[in-house]
């Protein structure tokens, strides 16, 4: 059995952060979510793994190589554009051959792995298995129904007005017959093939689709919330740890990772967080649920319940809350006469202002 990740497209909702770096790499409690992927995939017992990339293929293969941190050994497959979850594994054609495969979506992050998902569908092999959630706003889903008894009748892609509220999570189980239905199906009015047309080829076609419903924590980290929320998850799992320094007047409280050569200066970290390796806090508070990657300087500040990327310098600022800030970002107070806001900011920044 060979795992498909797919980790291009292009991270639309995500923007600024997207417009430099993959969606995919984007860490939640200081890791990249790529990695819980290739992780929860190891951990079924899965090793031959193909990544299909697009226009960040050279981001994500510095990252994870040939995959042997992670157990796996990684197949690039290029995806000339982000043409739809089908297409890409029409791409992957080659690679997958006649083999069964788990195809998992770069962006997601279920805790507690797929392994029993991926146990079921070798129990019980279907032409496609897949996964469920309730969710709050099907309309962002691909969604399914089911008949009276509980078989999926119908997948209908981001329903303007959805019939049930069970949305197909980013992890499928598939036999080599997806293929034939990836090949049979047309692009849909967003120009994409869904996968979710091909599932329901299968379906129309008389192949057996089975499903089963997710009772643990699943998100598609695709938008600022679910991200802020995925941090959060992670950031409660967290394993306390302080390899870093404090000074006399620093301290920290409740579930925190204070990483290598990160120090804290007059400094209060209020858990859960994490302050990567080689940060600086100077007269700082970092309060709950915060991330704070390596290399960052921050200072004279207050900040909760965000994501900061690496290398990038705070200074000065009374509260920052809610926020997701890229890698090599200054946000600074200047005393500057007149005083104003002075800002350089990438195209589909957004800011709000206290
Ligand atoms: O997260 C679950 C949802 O994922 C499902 O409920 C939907 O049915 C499914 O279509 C998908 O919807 P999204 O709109 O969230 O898909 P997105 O465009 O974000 O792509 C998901 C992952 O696949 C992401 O890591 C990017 C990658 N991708 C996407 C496309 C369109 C590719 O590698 N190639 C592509 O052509």
């Amino acid at each position: 059995m060979k795992a498909l990740i797919l980790s291009g497209g292009a991270g639309t909702r995500l923007r600024p952060i997207t417009h430099t770096s993959a969606k995919q790499l984007v860490p939640v409690g200081n890791r990249p979510i790529l990695e819980f992927g290739l992780e929860a995939i190891s951990e079924a017992g899965i090793s031959d793994v193909g990544i299909i990339v697009g226009e960040t293929h050279e981001e994500i293969r510095a990252h994870v190589g040939d995959g042997s941190q992670f157990g796996t050994t990684v197949t690039y497959i290029r995806q000339s554009e982000p043409l739809g979850l089908a297409h890409a594994v029409l791409t992957a054609a080659d690679y997958l051959g006649d083999d069964d495969f788990v195809m998992y979506l770069g962006d997601n992050l279920i805790t507690g792995g797929i392994t029993e998902f991926v146990e079921h569908f070798r129990q019980e092999r279907c032409a496609a298995r897949i996964l469920l959630a309730r969710v709050r706003s099907p309309e962002r889903f691909g969604v399914a129904e089911l008949d009276d008894s509980g078989r999926v009748s119908r997948l209908i892609e981001k329903p303007k007005e959805p019939v049930s509220d069970l949305a197909l999570v980013g992890v499928y189980l598939f036999t080599n017959r997806i293929l034939d239905a990836a090949r049979a199906i047309e692009p849909s009015d967003r120009g994409e093939l869904e996968i979710t047309d091909a599932i329901q080829w299968l379906i129309d076609a008389g192949d057996e689709v089975r499903s089963q419903i997710v009772t643990g924590w699943w998100k598609d980290t695709g938008r600022l919330n679910d991200l802020l929320e995925a941090n959060r998850i992670v950031l409660d799992a967290l394993e306390p740890r302080i390899s870093g320094t404090l000074d006399e007047n620093s301290e920290v409280q409740g579930r925190v990772v204070v990483e290598e050569g990160a120090a804290l200066v007059n400094s209060h970290v209020r858990g859960p967080a994490i302050i990567g390796r080689d940060t600086r806090l100077v007269n700082t508070f970092v309060g709950p649920y915060t991330s704070v990657y390596h290399s960052c300087n921050v200072s004279d500040t207050e900040i909760e319940h965000s994501i900061i990327l690496e290398e990038s310098t705070i200074r000065d600022i009374s509260r920052i809350e809610d926020s997701l800030i890229g890698k090599q970002v200054v946000v600074q107070r200047n005393s500057r006469k007149p005083r104003a806001y002075r800002l350089m900011l990438g195209d589909h920044s957004k800011i709000g202002l206290a």
